[in-house]
């Protein structure tokens, strides 16, 4: 078989381009880690609390170590559900030192909330099915506001709850 020599050349250059796309697309799932949300693990949404993590009582905020904490939250039509307080009120306010890492996680029974904590990188979809997380870290004092960023109904703007880091 006799290749033309325009025809040479754009083959290599064609298969130089698909080896360049793998390596990139390697690169960024080996390397970088780079997964689909929460490495898609699930959860039955009508039967949350068989997960440990999403008990009533295993709800909010908890120091696991020095800096290091997990904030476990049930996001529903239209609140966010970060536990109790010793006088059973619901939290809506955390507090954690500068320089603290959070392990986020969370999960809704009903319908697709958002969990955006403003001006951090803390920005989840939350998908009934599904526990979302993530880690966070949290390095500049200050008072930042949990919001829901998916359209969720008409209660939607009254999901917040805030978290304040302090110095
Ligand atoms: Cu929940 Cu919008």
């Amino acid at each position: 078989m006799h290749l033309h020599k325009y025809e040479k050349i754009w083959l290599t250059f064609g298969i130089g381009a698909l080896i360049v796309f793998l390596v990139v697309l390697a690169f960024g799932a080996f390397y970088l880690g780079t997964h689909p949300q929460s490495h898609g693990i699930t959860i039955d949404p009508e039967n949350i609390e068989a997960e440990e993590s999403f008990k009533k009582e295993n709800l909010g905020l908890t120091k696991v170590d020095e800096g290091k904490y997990v904030l476990n939250v049930v996001a529903s039509a239209f609140n966010y559900d970060l536990g109790t307080d010793e006088e059973g009120k619901p939290v809506k306010h955390i507090q954690i030192p500068k320089g603290s890492t959070i392990l986020l996680q969370a999960v809704t029974p009903d319908v697709v909330h958002g969990f955006n904590i403003a001006g951090t990188n803390a920005n989840m979809m939350v998908e009934p099915g599904f526990i979302s997380s993530m880690e966070v870290e949290f390095n500049k004092a200050g008072e930042y506001t949990l919001l829901c960023n998916e359209y969720c109904g008409v209660g939607h703007h009254m999901m917040f709850a805030t978290v304040e880091v302090t110095e």
